[in-house]
């Protein structure tokens, strides 16, 4: 079995959950960003991650889906400055979803991750109400993803594992 764990990454939230799951898969596995991927054929499942941006998958996720993720075995795992209760994270998280629809997904994890105060301060001049609200929130999110979510990621790895071991 090869599996791919590719992710897009600006301050490092997403990086740490990849890692997280590329550590509990046990062999057979590469982790590399997207612009280091060339092609996928040769992997038999993929785990793709990216953070939530504007309310949904950033264009660079959502090439990545169209050009690699297409009749693939695949699962999401993304992560965002909003807290896991939020209820319209389920939107984003559907978005997300869609967005990879012509995959086999087979599972989608999602945590909260530090706002960095670049990415506030832009938030703050976007005059989108939520954002702003969002970036005023920002000491809420400090230190995350923390040793919790990082062990909820790789729970979900683990479950996708035994899930392929399954079914194949
Ligand atoms: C342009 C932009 C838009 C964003 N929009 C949202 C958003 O709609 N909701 C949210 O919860 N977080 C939003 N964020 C915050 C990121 O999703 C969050 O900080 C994420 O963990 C960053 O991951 P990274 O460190 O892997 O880049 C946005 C960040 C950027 C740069």
């Amino acid at each position: 079995m090869h599996i791919l764990i590719t992710y897009m990454s600006h301050t490092g939230n997403t990086k740490k959950v990849a890692e997280a799951i590329f550590d509990e898969i046990a062999s057979g596995k590469e982790i590399k960003r997207f612009f280091e991927v060339t092609g996928t054929g040769g992997y038999d499942f993929i785990f793709e991650g990216f953070p939530i941006h504007a309310f949904g998958p950033p264009d660079q996720a959502k090439d990545f889906m169209k050009e690699f993720l297409k009749g693939k075995k695949a699962a999401l795992f993304i992560t965002h400055a909003a807290h896991e209760d939020l209820p319209e994270l389920q939107q984003w998280l559907d978005r997300s979803k869609e967005a990879a629809g012509g995959a086999e997904l087979l599972g989608t994890f999602n945590c909260q991750g530090e706002l960095s105060e670049e990415i506030a301060e832009f938030m703050l001049d976007s005059g989108d109400p939520d954002l702003v609200a969002y970036a005023k929130n920002r000491s809420l999110t400090l230190g995350q993803p923390d040793a919790d979510r990082l062990q909820k990621a790789r729970d979900f790895a683990r479950k996708i594992a035994a899930k392929l071991e399954r079914y194949g």
